[in-house]
């Protein structure tokens, strides 16, 4: 079992090292971690953000903790050279199409959401998000009109074969959880949602015992703030996951506390936090590491098929936010190490 740890920018390298401590406190036999540059660190060490010496050490891994890239300084960089890049890179190179973003209120919670507790204690979802087209990967150019005025674009597309995939893993998704799958576009005017609804309706036939809808992404985004509650399985594009799913974390209290998992078609994944580098508490010892702990558990869950350690390590996080131990992010005091020792010792 060998796990790459590509730890990033900004708050990614602090929140790794935790989410490192839990995995090597759990004593699995025969585990292996090996360490690469990534992002912004990458381009300042190699001249470039995702090195091919990384890369291939990604391909050959049996999974990836990934912690965040992102760093303004490098935001003057050609797009090419730009820390972004490289998640982007890892996730086109190594065909991670799925990405699935729980979100899920953790028991006494309920007060520290954007929402009334009522309304954020109900929010148990899963966002599942493509991650390998859309407006993301297609074309984008800027070019000055002839009369002068400069025009930037980015093209909108997918193919039947990428809706149908990801419209599997989210069916199957919401058959193992409470059978309700919605499917949110804007089919009302882009012909790629159009597309994209077409098969997921396709795909539906397949599992009668799921209960889809379909919603337009703008009233989807209200429907999360108004009773986030009506939804189990949400699947959606590349963009509209991007938002929704950030949109999700605040309606659950902190997006410190969100994992994601990048899946390809076999076992291999990538695990990240979803907060991103944060360059403002970079450094400060203060970043929440627990949506990168979090991370670590679907790792073992859904790469290295280790469905009781990745439940303990769960249950950990969950007993010592039971217990009062807060970060910044919750309006807590606990810094990022005295917040990887909590869940140590709840292991
Ligand atoms: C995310 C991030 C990335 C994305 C950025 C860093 C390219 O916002 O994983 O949600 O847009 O996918
Ligand atoms: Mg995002």
């Amino acid at each position: 079992m060998k796990i790459a740890v590509l730890p990033g920018d900004g708050i990614g390298p602090e929140v790794t090292a935790e989410a490192v401590r839990v995995l090597e406190a759990l004593g699995l036999p025969g585990l292996t971690l090996a360490h690469a540059d990534v992002g912004g660190a990458a381009y300042r060490q190699h001249g470039h953000p995702l090195p091919a010496a990384t890369l291939e050490l990604a391909r050959s891994s049996d999974a990836i903790l990934f912690g965040a890239v992102g760093d303004p300084t490098c935001d003057n960089l050609e797009r090419a050279l730009r820390p972004e890049q490289a998640i982007l890179g890892l996730r086109k190179e190594l065909g991670l199409f799925a990405n699935l973003r729980p979100a899920k209120v953790f028991k006494g919670l309920e007060d520290t959401s954007a929402l009334r507790p009522e309304v954020a204690g109900a929010i148990d979802l899963l966002i599942v998000r493509e991650l390998n087209g859309d407006v993301y990967f297609g074309d984008k150019g800027m070019t000055t009109l002839p009369d002068g005025r400069r025009q930037g674009w980015d093209m909108m597309s997918y193919a039947e074969d990428e809706v149908r995939r990801i419209a599997h893993v989210a069916f199957r998704a919401a058959q193992g959880r409470r059978g309700k799958l919605c499917s949110v576009d804007k089919a009302n005017v882009l012909e790629t949602s159009q597309l994209w609804r077409d098969v997921v309706c396709e795909v539906a036939c397949e599992y009668p015992d799921v209960a889809l809808s379909h919603m337009y992404v703008d009233n989807a985004a209200m429907q999360l703030v108004r009773s986030p509650g009506q939804f189990d399985v949400i699947v959606t594009g590349n963009l509209f996951g991007d938002i929704l799913s950030d949109q999700a974390s605040m309606c659950v209290g902190s997006i410190g506390l969100l994992a994601s998992a990048s899946l390809s078609e076999g076992t291999l994944g990538l695990y990240e936090p979803i907060h991103g580098s944060a360059p403002d508490i970079a450094g400060q010892g203060k970043a929440n590491p627990m949506a990168t702990v979090l991370s670590a558990a679907m790792l073992l869950r859904h790469s290295l098929g280790l469905e009781a350690e990745a439940a303990r390590v769960e249950t950990a996080v969950a007993k010592a936010l039971a217990d009062g131990v807060r970060g910044s992010d919750l309006g807590g005091s606990h810094g990022t190490v005295a917040i990887g020792d909590a869940i140590l010792e709840r292991l």
